[in-house]
């Protein structure tokens, strides 16, 4: 049996408000303790979008009833609200800017609406960009100019995580996360996810050439954390004509990881920086006492949705070989999750920066 810590998982797409039928504060939660995750930070795309005071209490509210694992929640960089979310800041995970193409209504496309955010948000607090390409190149160098860390969301290129590594060694204070579906999937992958409905392989940024996978295994030491960007669309959106971007991911990332640590493409101590003392530092995280999930480490099997708690019903990872089965989660001295089952009730969960 192998002991992790309570592991971070600082990218999930919780759906609530808004969108409960594709997944809610008690779906996502329970989908993470299968996981092994337990803190999450939510991200703002919600509807209404998290961007203001009643924003953010509309999503706190539902978060602090149904909630089964911790959690913070960011608010979003909108065109009019740089003093607002800088206001907002101790409450919230962080900032979130969404500065490219993406699911939902927050987007700041012209650059003279990112200066007050870089000017007002708190230099201590996170700042997390959804930006690709030379959109990323920029945010760099926004951090640079106004010397505030960010955290690059989702780097899936090359050319990223070559330029990451270069800031770095020029001492700029940029962090990144890599998801798993952008180490284990390529173009390539495309047809075999669709089954015929090429919605499925939608997601933003989008899956990416084999050259560019082969460079984030690479340049691993420039990774400082794992996400999985969960998110949730029901297979009938995903098989519509107008399917939006997006995988779940809470409960493959575990197995997936293992997997490759199996296959000597990293290693086990590789997954626990990345998944949990990275992400505590980057985020100021709280110490959760008493927390560890115990995985039975020679466990292989097929992943299959329709053992998943996550509402929206689907994987791209169905069939696929996982390791690693996460038998029990101990959350703040509780047994959260166990052989299967959910074992703490709606509302255990704590806003870590409540
Ligand atoms: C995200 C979503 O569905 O909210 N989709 C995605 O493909 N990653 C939006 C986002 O993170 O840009
Ligand atoms: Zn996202």
């Amino acid at each position: 049996m192998l002991k992790l810590p309570g592991l971070i998982d600082p990218h999930v797409h919780v759906r609530e408000p808004g969108a409960t039928h594709k997944e809610d504060w008690d779906t996502v939660t329970q989908a993470a303790l299968a996981g092994g995750v337990t803190t999450l930070l939510a991200m703002p795309n919600t509807k209404p979008p998290i961007f203001d005071e009643a924003t953010l209490t509309l999503a706190l509210d539902a978060a602090k009833t149904k909630a089964r694992c911790d959690y913070a929640q960011f608010v979003g960089a909108g065109p009019d609200n740089a003093d607002i979310v800088a206001s907002l800041a101790p409450q919230a995970a962080g900032l979130k800017m969404y500065l490219d193409s993406t699911f939902g209504e927050l987007r700041l496309d012209d650059m003279t609406l990112w200066t007050p955010h870089f000017q007002a948000f708190p230099k201590s607090a996170p700042m997390v960009m959804h930006s690709e390409s030379r959109t990323m190149a920029a945010a760099i160098l926004f951090s640079a100019v106004y010397d505030h860390p960010v955290h690059i969301a989702h780097v899936s290129l090359k050319e990223e995580i070559l330029l990451i590594k270069a800031a770095k060694e020029k001492g700029i204070k940029v962090t990144c996360e890599v998801c798993p579906h952008h180490l284990f999937l390529s173009k390539d992958d495309i047809p075999a996810i669709s089954h015929g409905h090429p919605g499925r392989g939608e997601v933003r940024p989008r899956l990416a050439t084999q050259a560019d996978v082969d460079s984030l295994w690479t340049n691993l030491e420039v990774v400082d954390c794992f996400a999985t960007d969960h998110a949730p669309h029901t297979l009938e959106e995903k098989d519509s004509d107008n399917p939006p971007p997006g995988f779940p991911g809470l409960e493959t990332m575990l197995p997936l990881l293992l997997k490759a640590v199996d296959d000597g493409r990293l290693t086990l101590d590789d997954v626990v920086q990345r998944l949990h003392t990275n992400p505590k530092r980057i985020f100021n995280l709280p110490e959760q006492p008493d927390t560890w999930v115990e995985v039975d480490e020679s466990a292989m099997y097929e992943i299959k949705a329709s053992e998943q708690f996550t509402r929206c019903g689907w994987t791209p990872f169905e069939g696929w070989k996982g390791r690693g089965k996460v038998r029990k989660v101990v959350l703040r001295g509780k047994t959260a999750f166990e052989d299967g089952k959910i074992l703490v009730e709606k509302g255990y969960g704590r806003n870590v920066r409540g």
